[in-house]
């Protein structure tokens, strides 16, 4: 990532400019915490109780008030689509199914749940809510068109949280203007889009240009360690990312130092925006998992650097801290970095968020020389030249812990003053179904995109919901899972990672009915374009394009026929799904078509 000569010099250069107190570029102002004294009546962590935990206020009043001003409509509108798929197969649908739908009854409660996978999930996700996007007319005549508007949550990890908070953060455009940019954003000027001609971290072969690059990085942490806070690769991995999946940059832009990239947009002000306070957005949540000192290492999946019994962090519009009763607890997410009585500002950072999100550094951790040879190792060794932090640890994301006293029994981190975070993938649970079974948001459908690389071709075989199951199994008197198969073996025997997979169909409404997509395999006999390694930063756009086109296959194609046609009555199926919940509670039974598509979408 670096090279040698970059590390004689960098540190000469940086302790140069810090020393000369040279004008700090704006992004670094922009990237640095604000610290001072907590007011005297402020109570900085919210307990949520213990076995069933309470949400926010904050959130209980968004989810209250999109489900009374904006889902009706939205659920008439993708009952329109879906209406117009049966009428044009002359398929006559199930009277509950409308009335449901229509909005005489309780509204389903959606989440759409994405994972991680790098640009090849961040892309594969885009795709997928396209499908799912009211305005987009390909997806109407599909008939898939309105599940994203018609959902409640939206929750994501790692590259997913790329996706879902670029989105938000845009002010939910159109996909195709998200990642592709348009000519004339506010004011004329160009948005970049995800600028995904680029890489991330890696921009260069050439050591000069990647060596600047990445000293601009440096730069731009510089001013939060002045500030007190410790910078890890995390932030350097943060300032890249802002690049892609922040507003500010512009392939014309994109070596300027004098502009911000996205530095100061905040978790926090993306409540200011106008579909935000519109109810026009799904409420969104991310998941990170930590890695700790005091953590149990014999509940470690292979391959695993967080144990499963360590808390799930989520990371929402309002809130930080964790939902499992080892922890239970949250901080306003303004106040992120806040500890002892000082309260932080301006830490809440969209691009750390992704950072955290996504840290997937620390797996090359397993032993000094692994290090050494991994992209993390010439990184550590530039941030230790330049800052001096002993006792941090440099290949993760480090964000000071309000929790410290909480849960001493339980809380494995109950004394550290730092938390210490890693890829929302550490755990190997890489869908992040953690928050839609919190039993207060009442999910009823999770609609899960998988997009690991669980196998040498880089597909998914599975074993993202094997491992939710096992974890769902140590928090059971918190969490119930729809049952999945308890090996990856049955996945993929079974083929539940080449086709759209019902999961939980006959158990109790009070569990959520789980809609499975994976990246599991081409759909409908193409050629794969989807299944690139993790590590790929930079994809040209018309590879992205692409890419997209075969993602609207795997998901409008249902279970193909003959392996090569789409099963057009998928969008009659997944609406069916949909309902489910809802049919159950009402004391329906399933009828006609619905009725057909469970016995052949449901697993068992
Ligand atoms: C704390 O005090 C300030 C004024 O000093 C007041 O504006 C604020 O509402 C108080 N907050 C709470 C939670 O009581
Ligand atoms: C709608 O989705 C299709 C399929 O991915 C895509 O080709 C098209 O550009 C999209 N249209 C708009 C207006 O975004
Ligand atoms: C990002 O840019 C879009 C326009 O492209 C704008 O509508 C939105 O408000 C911006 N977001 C933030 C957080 O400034
Ligand atoms: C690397 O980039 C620098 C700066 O743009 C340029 O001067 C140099 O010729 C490039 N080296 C090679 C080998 O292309
Ligand atoms: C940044 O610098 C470029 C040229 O170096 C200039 O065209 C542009 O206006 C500057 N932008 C800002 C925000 O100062
Ligand atoms: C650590 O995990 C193992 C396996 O789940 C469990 O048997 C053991 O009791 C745990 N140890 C502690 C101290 O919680
Ligand atoms: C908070 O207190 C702990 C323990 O006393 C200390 O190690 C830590 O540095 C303090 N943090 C701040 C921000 O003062
Ligand atoms: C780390 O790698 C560098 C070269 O990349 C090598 O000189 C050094 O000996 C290595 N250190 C260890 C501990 O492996
Ligand atoms: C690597 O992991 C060890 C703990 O296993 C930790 O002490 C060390 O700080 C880590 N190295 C870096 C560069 O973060
Ligand atoms: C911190 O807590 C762990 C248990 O959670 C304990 O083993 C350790 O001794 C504690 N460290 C200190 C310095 O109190
Ligand atoms: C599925 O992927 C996991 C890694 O994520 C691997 O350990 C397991 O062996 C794979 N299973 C099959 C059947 O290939
Ligand atoms: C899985 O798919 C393969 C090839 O598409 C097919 O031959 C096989 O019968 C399918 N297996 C099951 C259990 O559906």
């Amino acid at each position: 990532m670096v090279s040698a000569a970059l590390l004689a010099t960098i540190s000469g250069v940086l302790g140069y400019a810090l020393a000369q107190q040279a004008a700090p570029p704006p992004a670094a102002l922009a990237y640095t915490p604000l610290s001072s004294p907590c007011p005297a009546n402020l109570t900085l962590v919210r307990s949520a109780g213990g076995k069933n935990p309470t949400l926010s206020p904050q959130e209980s009043a968004y989810v209250a008030e999109r489900r009374r001003k904006v889902l009706p409509g939205a659920f008439k509108t993708y009952l329109s689509v879906v209406e117009r798929s049966a009428d044009q197969q002359n398929i006559p649908l199930p009277h509950y199914l409308t009335t449901i739908l229509g909005g005489q009854g309780h509204l389903p409660t959606m989440s759409i749940s994405m994972s991680g996978g790098g640009m090849r999930a961040a892309i594969f996700h885009a795709a997928m809510l396209n499908a799912f996007d009211a305005r987009n007319a390909t997806s109407a005549d599909a008939g898939l068109a309105g599940l994203l508007q018609a959902s409640t949550y939206t929750h994501a990890l790692s590259a997913g949280a790329w996706t879902m908070l670029s989105m938000l953060q845009a002010n939910f455009p159109t996909i195709q203007d998200l990642v592709f940019g348009t000519d004339s954003g506010p004011g004329g000027e160009p948005t970049g889009g995800w600028n995904s001609n680029f890489g991330i971290a890696t921009i260069s072969s050439n050591t000069t240009v990647e060596d600047d690059f990445v000293e601009v990085l440096l730069t731009e942490i510089a001013g939060k360690f002045q500030a007190g806070f410790p910078v890890t690769i995390g932030d350097v991995w943060s300032r890249a990312l802002a690049r892609h999946f922040t507003n500010g940059t512009t392939p014309s832009n994109f070596f300027a130092t004098n502009v911000t990239h996205g530095a100061g947009l905040r978790m926090s002000s993306i409540i200011d925006l106008p579909e935000f306070t519109n109810h026009a957005l799904p409420f969104p949540t991310v998941t990170t998992d930590t890695i700790s000192t005091f953590q149990n290492n014999s509940d470690l999946i292979p391959m695993g650097i967080s144990p499963l019994s360590n808390p799930i962090y989520e990371i929402n519009l309002f809130e930080f801290g964790s939902f499992d009763d080892v922890l239970h607890s949250f901080i306003p997410i303004s106040l992120l970095g806040s500890q002892n009585g000082t309260c932080v500002t301006n830490f809440d950072q969209i691009s750390f968020v992704q950072a955290v999100s996504s840290d997937l550094f620390s797996s090359d951790n397993t032993s000094t020389v692994s290090l050494n040879d991994s992209l993390l190792g010439s990184v550590v060794a530039v941030l230790n030249e330049n800052f001096e932090q002993p006792g941090i640890r440099l290949d993760s994301a480090a964000i000071p812990n309000p929790f410290m006293g909480i849960e001493p029994e339980k809380f494995i981190d109950h004394n550290q003053t730092i938390l210490v975070f890693a890829d929302g993938d550490s755990d190997g649970e890489n869908v992040p179904f953690q928050p839609a079974l919190v039993k207060e948001r009442s999910v009823d459908v999770i609609i899960a995109i998988d997009v690991s690389s669980d196998i040498a071709d880089n597909f998914a075989n599975g074993s993202a919901l094997v491992v939710a199951q096992e974890r769902v199994a140590q928090f059971s008197h918190q969490y119930s899972f729809p049952p999945v198969p308890s090996s990856t073996e049955v996945f993929v025997a079974q083929n539940l990672t080449t086709r759209p997979t019902f999961f939980g169909c006959n158990t109790s409404p009070d569990v959520p009915l789980l809609v499975y997509f994976a990246n599991g395999g081409p759909p409908l006999g193409q050629t794969p374009v989807t299944n690139f390694s993790t590590l790929v930063e930079a994809v040209p756009q018309q590879q992205v394009q692409s890419i997209m086109d075969q993602v609207f296959d795997i998901a409008t194609q249902g279970i193909p026929i003959n392996g090569v046609e789409k099963d057009p009555k998928f969008p009659l199926c997944l609406a069916c799904a949909v309902a489910d919940r809802t049919r159950a509670r009402m004391g329906k039974k399933r009828e006609g078509v619905c009725e057909t598509c469970m016995t052949e979408y449901c697993y068992n």
